[in-house]
């Protein structure tokens, strides 16, 4: 086949980027796939090294993967961490997300703007950085070899400064992981028990806090058997869909098809979520034990773990527990010396796109195309990555499994309500006093938990909580005794999606928040299918008129609403089936547009 290869010739420094990851020249890409599930690593590997991506270094990454360059350009113009044209080495992303807005990112934004433009850095805004309870937050790249990157949280306009002037600062700079978990060492702790008690570097210290006997047990009791426990305990997926994980394993372990992957969501890029970072960056050794019982239950010899390209530290941290499992028997042939057990796990970095963490559009963004959604079915148990079996799960549902195998499926099950076993780990953030991950048993109330995190900062009056993130829904402080279940949420037409408790006290701007809201799901929309396309567009637009007529807006919130159902009955995927949620519930519930006063600020701010 002709593969078009344009004529442009890489720089040595690009060819050197891309050939340092793939070999020398002569042989092919490796991987379980043809070659071209290499496409998204050497495009970072380009852009990591200079800071964009030239036409002749994606003509020298198509020559390599033979994979033709307008198909190549299509995929990495897809990814926000890319760039195709010239731009400096150092790039700073502020983050002007959800949480951020009610901790001050809109001073850190007016400060940059006052910074002189040079040629060697830039700064944008950013959706949500994965880092809310440290807000106002920024994240610096340095392309270089190698690059170097800075998570600056809580950011001030000083310190945002200083780090565009003189970029990330070397070595790890960031807080503990037990600095983002207001409850560590309480006894009541489960997922989070080790966070701050363990050195997250090393697996001696892991196995110390009892790591590793959960996969022991797995290989005496056999997978069916583990299967058969994650059903007793009646675990439910954390990723957002609440999908019980003993189905999804049983389905996937009884294909006959081979070979069958295990792919970790780690994408996280839901806004106000960073449960699964902290998690990664505080337990990263968890997180692969997990992960290698979850493939010796459904019969995978390889794991993916995909993690968003925004969390650097969780990256490091993970990559050298991989390598120290791998040096111990822990991952590879001959798993703790079972002889018919292989595993072993490889980090695949996101690069930007929400989209991602829809658990078909991983499989396209692994394999090297754009990241969109496929229909369903076929369901990725059935034809997932490279068409094989698949099981996805989120990394806060998979290291839930070895306490299941420790203590069995039926004690598991005792904790929490009838239909939500387990606790909880929930992402507080914005207008709190004490922002963080918190563990709560499933049935906890939302009071409970506000209280937990010490309530509405400087003792103002709560507005509003976003439940489960920008595709989850507002509820107002009438609904503040809501138990915190999967059926008690449903009931209330709302959701617990990835864990999202996003506070908002009496100054918040609703309708800033919505146009917020819109702007994401517009931008992040991939654009395959028309009612998500084109609604996303149309309800940015509707709000915006909203927001400035002031006027009763009937014809516009009857437009939303056509346009929302539209959206919710017809899209192909979670992100415009959800597009409407959080504004159709911030209109029915809290009077967005009607109410605007007291408590909804002043003037919306819109970008024209
Ligand atoms: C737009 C969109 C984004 C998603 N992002 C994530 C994500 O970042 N992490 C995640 O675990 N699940 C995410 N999901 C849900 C996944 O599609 C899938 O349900 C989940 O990974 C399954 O794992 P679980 O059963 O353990 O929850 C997303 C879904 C949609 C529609
Ligand atoms: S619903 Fe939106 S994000 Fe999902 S496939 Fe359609 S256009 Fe893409
Ligand atoms: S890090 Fe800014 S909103 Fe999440």
């Amino acid at each position: 086949m002709d593969l078009h290869l344009l004529n442009d010739t890489p720089t040595d420094v690009e060819r050197a980027a891309v050939d340092a990851l793939l070999g020398p020249p002569g042989g092919n890409g490796s991987g379980p796939g043809h070659g071209r599930d290499q496409l998204l690593p050497a495009l970072h590997a380009v852009n990591d090294r200079v800071g964009w991506i030239s036409r002749g270094a994606l003509n020298h990454i198509c020559d390599r993967l033979s994979i033709p360059p307008a198909e190549a350009y299509g995929v990495a113009s897809f990814y926000a961490l890319f760039a195709l044209r010239p731009r400096p080495p150092r790039v700073v992303h502020v983050c002007d997300d959800l949480a951020c807005r009610a901790r001050g990112s809109a001073q850190l934004c007016a400060a940059l703007e006052s910074v002189e433009a040079s040629g060697d850095v830039m700064w944008l805004r950013s959706p949500c950085l994965g880092v809310c309870e440290r807000a106002p937050a920024a994240l610096a790249f340095q392309a270089g070899d190698p690059a170097r990157t800075q998570l600056l949280a809580p950011a001030s306009e000083k310190s945002i400064v200083d780090m565009v002037v003189s970029g990330p600062a070397d070595g790890d700079q960031e807080p503990s992981a037990r600095d983002s978990v207001p409850q560590a060492g309480e006894a009541s702790l489960r997922l989070l028990r080790r966070i701050g008690a363990v050195d997250p570097e090393s697996l001696d210290d892991y196995r110390a806090h009892g790591g590793y006997l959960a996969l022991r047990r797995a290989l005496e009791i056999g997978p069916a058997e583990v299967v058969r426990q994650v059903s007793e305990a009646k675990l439910t997926g954390r990723g957002g869909a609440a999908f019980p994980t003993g189905r999804k394993w049983e389905a996937t372990a009884g294909q006959p098809a081979q070979p069958h992957y295990l792919v970790c969501n780690a994408d996280e890029s839901e806004p106000g979520t960073f449960k699964d970072r902290v998690v990664m960056e505080g337990d990263p050794f968890a997180v692969i034990e997990a992960m290698t019982i979850a493939g010796f239950a459904t019969g995978c010899s390889r794991g993916y773990l995909y993690i968003r390209g925004e969390y650097p530290r969780a990256v490091r941290r993970l990559r050298n527990a991989i390598e120290q499992a791998r040096e111990r028997g822990l991952l590879g042939r001959s798993i703790l010396g079972r002889e018919e057990f292989d595993f072993d796990v490889e980090i695949r970095r996101g690069a930007g796109a929400y989209i991602c963490g829809e658990e078909t559009a991983i499989f396209n963004s692994i394999e090297g195309y754009r990241g969109e959604p496929r229909s369903k079915p076929p369901f990725p148990v059935e034809q997932g990555l490279f068409g094989k079996p698949t099981v996805v799960n989120n990394v806060e549902t998979l290291i839930n499994v070895p306490l299941i195998l420790t203590g069995g499926g039926a004690e598991y099950a005792r904790t929490g309500t009838a239909d939500s076993t387990g606790t909880r780990l929930f992402c507080l953030s914005g207008n709190v006093r004490r922002p963080g991950v918190y563990e709560v048993p499933f049935g906890t109330t939302l009071r409970q938990l506000l209280d937990l995190a010490g309530g509405v900062e400087q003792d103002r009056q709560l507005r509003a909580v976003l439940l489960g993130g920008a595709a989850g829904g507002f509820v107002g402080p009438d609904q503040i005794d809501l138990p915190l279940s999967l059926e008690a949420v449903r009931e209330a037409g709302t959701t617990l999606g990835s864990g999202v408790v996003l506070v908002f006290d009496d100054t918040a701007d609703l309708p800033a928040l919505l146009l917020r809201i819109a702007a994401f799901f517009r931008d992040e929309s991939c654009g395959q299918c028309v009612p998500c396309r084109v609604g996303t567009v149309r309800q940015e637009e509707a709000l915006q008129r909203l927001v400035r007529n002031r006027g009763d807006g009937a014809d516009d919130l009857a437009l939303l609403r056509e346009v929302g159902r539209a959206m919710r009955d017809s899209s192909i995927c979670g992100l415009g089936q959800t597009a409407w949620n959080a504004v159709e519930s911030a209109v029915d519930r809290l009077g967005a547009f009607t109410a605007r006063s007291p408590g909804t600020g002043g003037p919306a701010h819109v970008d024209d």
